[in-house]
């Protein structure tokens, strides 16, 4: 880890630093035949600071779990450059990422899947206590009691087992776990999406709230803007694997420059877009498979802007209007009020 305290300097190294980072899993086609080559993630970058919240938007089979598992350590990148609190994931010795693996934890989609349904929920939230530190069984059992207040769970929930808790509170219990080695990130990997909208708001007012106490980072994944829009600070918009839009949240919210980030938050309930936004963009076509993107703009196939050089030539991602976007055709959408 940095050497620096991050109270000491105005601008504080941030959490993650993600530059280029790419996955591309080799696919069998058989005996006798090459594989393919399946490009998950194409290069995105992204940085996200102490007490912030980065959310990756995007359709199914995009790369966001891919992104997910490489942030948490779980997967290599193929490519690209990937530092935690400082330290240079890929080139880290072993000890170093032992170290890495503890600042980094992941909460799922499915708490129950997740928790083993034989432990109770004090040896669940103990075991990685016991296997990461010297600690003894009383102060084992006195930060898990206390993690479980900070969760909201109450005492006698220590000795219950996961499938006497609601989904709302199994989710709780996946949190708590995820926070015992006081990481510094979070990655949550679509926390909300199985839970029933009035408890995705109790449980997205949670991780608000560990994140104000405990000046956690997140990276929030999630294909609802309608829950981005309540915990982000930034987002990063992906499109087969590419990133096409990404800034602050209230910048994209305001004014969305990329038609696929227009189309997602036309198609949100509840949010009122302005200009692009405000229009009803139905996205037709099917996604294109990752394995044949298309030429030029990744988007080019479904986008009802689409003009010539979007077939022919990748738009890069540019800074524009205090936002970075991949679109050809970005100035148009730009609304002077
Ligand atoms: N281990 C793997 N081997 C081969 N292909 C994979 C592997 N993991 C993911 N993929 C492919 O990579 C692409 C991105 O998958 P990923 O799971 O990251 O998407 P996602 O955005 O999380 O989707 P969802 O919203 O459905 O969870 C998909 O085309 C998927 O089929
Ligand atoms: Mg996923």
């Amino acid at each position: 880890m940095s050497q620096l305290n991050p109270t000491d300097m105005p601008d504080a190294e941030p959490v993650v630093v993600a530059r280029d980072l790419k996955q591309v899993y080799k696919i069998s086609r058989g005996f006798l035949h090459a594989p393919d080559h399946l490009q998950a993630v194409s290069g995105v970058s992204f940085t996200v600071q102490a007490g912030k919240t980065l959310a990756v938007v995007g359709e199914s089979g995009c790369g966001k779990s891919t992104l997910a598992r490489m942030v948490s350590l779980i997967e290599t990148p193929t490519s690209g450059e990937l530092s935690l609190g400082g330290v240079d994931v890929v080139k880290a010795s072993p000890q170093q990422r032992h170290a890495l693996r503890r600042t980094v934890q992941l909460v799922f989609q499915n708490p129950f899947g997740s928790l083993n349904p034989r432990k109770k929920i004090g040896a669940i939230l103990e075991s990685p206590l016991e296997i990461n530190t010297g600690l003894d069984a009383t102060s084992r059992g006195e930060q898990a009691r206390a993690m479980l207040a900070l969760v909201g769970l109450r005492p006698e929930h220590y000795d219950r087992y996961p499938h006497m808790f609601s989904g709302g509170q199994r989710q709780r219990i996946a949190i708590a776990r995820a926070l015992m080695l006081k990481p510094a990130l979070i990655v949550a990997d679509e926390p909300v999406s199985a839970l029933d909208v009035s408890i995705q708001a109790q449980v997205l007012n949670l991780l608000a709230d560990l994140q104000q106490e405990l000046g956690l980072a997140y990276l929030f994944i999630s294909h609802d803007l309608g829950v981005v829009r309540h915990i982000a600070h930034d987002v990063l918009v992906m499109y087969l694997g590419h990133a096409v839009e990404q800034g602050e949240k209230k910048t994209i919210f305001a004014q969305p420059l990329h038609p696929y980030t227009q189309a997602l938050l036309a198609s949100t309930p509840g949010i009122v877009g302005t200009g692009a936004a405000k229009k009803r963009i139905v996205l037709t076509g099917e996604l294109p498979s990752p394995l044949n993107p298309p030429s030029g703009c990744v988007f080019s196939t479904r986008c009802p802007h689409v003009v010539a050089q979007c077939h022919s030539e990748r738009p890069p991602l540019r800074e524009l209007s205090g936002r970075q976007v991949a679109c050809h055709l970005a100035e148009q959408f730009i609304q002077t009020a």
